[in-house]
């Protein structure tokens, strides 16, 4: 059994900048950072390309405009107070991580700003195609700093220990749940540890993982929000799953799919259909730069109007010059497949992306667990409501990191560890005979919910997917209790459970609003109680 002051699970942008904010405020504390992945920069936040948002040209921007854009990709689900202390935090935020060494390209000495579907002013700060990279880079260099922070990789978080494990009954209506820390799976090892801690923080990204086609790495199986619905804490918003519009389609298959940054529509690309006509005019005024959800819709509708597998991006009209220099990763990426972006168009299509709902935070990212803070992609805050704009994930890490680490700074002394936690009981148990009972339902799951539970919605594919899910988690909760346990076991596991959140939550809004779109109930009501699970 090993103890910590704080367990931080996760190490990308919200994970990493946790840290760092505590350990700068509070070098007595021990606090250990762990990351599934076998490398630590292997996250969601490493892939991010076209940049982060924030306010940055007082003199063409205001706080006021990027609340509005929030406020409305959000679709009227935002809660205004959060929205307000994102935008108005976040620059300071992400001046301090150029402090910390985090690159952002200039222009004649200024940081150039792009521009983004959904905003009304350039205030994108990007490194050229690779932003979540050099954040990522930035902060592991800058951790190294701090003698007190401990990262270790291929450590899996399995389950919170919470008073379940002294053998109390739990249930969701249980007041007061605790957290101890958690169970953890050592994938070099291949057994299970138990960490206690004073206060655990989840910072494990989203879920894209459970669509055929995503942009998410395979990192991305939503453990950290089916390990708190299994703790029996609130998660809310997860019908709201963003499709990027523009994913490459390759037809030879990857996971992930590769993105096209949408800073690319921002440089002035057009979407256009295989016989090369505009399409965009017929369905929002600001054309390929509406905001994700009316943008992946309208591709899907004139994909399967036309009985076709993708739409085209134009680029050809775009100086090369520009472009590659902005680009290059996707530039190379669309050479590799023999298109080259300046004389073809660019095939793209809609793959899964963003998680927007997740485990529910206050605005200092507790959770209904105590001792518990979530923050980044696995959380549900209140910021990006039915639809997140684009470039805000990045900004509300770094924001929600350092209002954790200041919580967490403060309250930390009056909690106590845990004793009388048992260690992993693992008797009955077999190692698994055959891997395709995984795997298989692995693809089985990412068919149901790309067919089901995508962009476009009914309760009749709900209902089938509900009930071929329910199908798969029997199947495997036998399997997980029968068989020793193993990294692809755990994530079928949560995976599984994100897919039933999804459909649950999709299940019970009866209205269409933000990402969520069901063609039984088209149009938005003016109240709905919007229920958390
Ligand atoms: P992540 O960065 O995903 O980190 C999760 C961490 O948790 C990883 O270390 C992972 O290994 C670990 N983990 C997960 N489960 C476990 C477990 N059970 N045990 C231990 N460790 C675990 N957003 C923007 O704002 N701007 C962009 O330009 C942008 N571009 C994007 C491009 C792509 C291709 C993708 C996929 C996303 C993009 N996003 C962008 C979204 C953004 O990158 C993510 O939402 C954000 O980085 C999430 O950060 P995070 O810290 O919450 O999680
Ligand atoms: C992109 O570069 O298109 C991704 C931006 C985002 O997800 O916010």
């Amino acid at each position: 059994m090993e103890t910590t002051d704080v367990l931080i699970i996760g190490s990308g942008i919200a994970g990493m900048t946790t840290a760092i904010k505590l350990a700068e405020q509070r070098s007595d504390l021990r606090i250990l950072v762990i990351t599934k992945a076998a490398q630590v920069f292997e996250t969601n936040t490493r892939y991010a390309q076209g940049g982060i948002a924030a306010v940055w040209d007082l003199d063409k921007d205001s706080y006021d405009a990027h609340f509005e854009d929030t406020m409305d990709a959000g679709d009227d689900l935002c809660d205004p107070e959060v929205v307000r202390i994102v935008v108005e935090e976040g620059p300071d935020c992400v001046r301090e991580i150029i402090s910390w060494g985090t690159k952002f390209d200039k222009v004649d000495g200024k940081y150039d700003l792009a521009m983004e579907g959904g905003h009304s002013a350039n205030r994108i700060l990007h490194f050229k195609d690779l932003t979540g990279a050099e954040i990522q880079r930035g902060l592991l260099k800058k951790a190294k700093e701090f003698k007190n922070i401990e990262i270790r990789s291929g450590i899996q978080a399995v389950d919170l220990l919470t008073q379940h494990h002294l053998g109390y009954s739990v249930t969701r209506g249980t007041p007061d749940i605790t957290c101890y820390g958690a169970y953890v799976f050592n994938r070099d090892e291949q057994d299970t540890e138990t960490i206690c801690a004073k206060h655990t923080v989840l910072a494990t990204g989203g879920n894209g993982q459970v669509y055929r086609n995503t942009t998410n790495p395979v990192i991305a199986t939503g453990d950290g929000i089916a390990i708190v619905y299994r703790a029996k804490g609130r998660i809310e918003n997860m019908e709201f799953v963003q499709f990027h519009p523009t994913a490459l389609y390759n037809p030879a298959g990857e996971n992930p799919d590769f993105l096209v940054s949408e800073a690319v529509r921002g440089f002035g690309a057009i979407l256009k259909t295989r016989d090369g006509e505009e399409f965009m005019h017929l369905y929002d005024d600001r054309l390929s730069l509406a905001p994700r959800d009316i943008v992946a819709r309208a591709i899907d509708n004139e994909m399967k109007k036309r009985g076709d597998d993708f739409v085209y991006l134009d680029c050809r009209h775009i100086d090369k010059d520009a472009f590659t220099a902005h680009f290059p990763t996707i530039y190379h990426k669309c050479l590799s497949l023999g298109i080259d972006p300046m004389k073809d168009f660019i095939p793209v299509v809609p793959a899964c992306h963003y998680m927007c709902g997740g485990v529910k935070v206050d605005q200092w990212g507790r959770t209904s667990i105590h001792n518990l803070s979530a923050g980044g992609e696995c959380t549900s805050s209140g910021l990006h409501g039915a639809n997140r704009l684009a470039s805000n994930s990045l900004l509300e890490g770094l924001v929600y990191a350092k209002r954790i680490a200041h919580d967490i700074a403060k309250t930390v002394d009056q909690v106590s560890h845990r004793d009388g936690i048992p260690e992993w009981d693992a008797k009955g148990t077999m190692d698994p005979k055959e891997m395709v009972l995984i795997t298989q339902s692995l693809k089985e799951l990412r068919d149901i919910m790309s067919s089901y539970v995508g962009i476009v919605r009914n309760d009749v594919r709900l209902k089938r997917a509900s009930a071929r899910l329910h199908l798969l988690y029997e199947e495997t909760e036998e399997l997980y209790r029968t068989t020793t346990l193993s990294p692809q076991l755990l994530e079928l596991r949560n995976l599984i459970t994100a897919g039933y959140l999804v459909t649950k939550f999709a299940g019970m809004r009866k209205e269409s609003r933000g990402l969520h779109y069901t063609t039984d109930y088209p149009d938005q009501l003016d109240f709905l109680d919007v229920t958390i699970l």
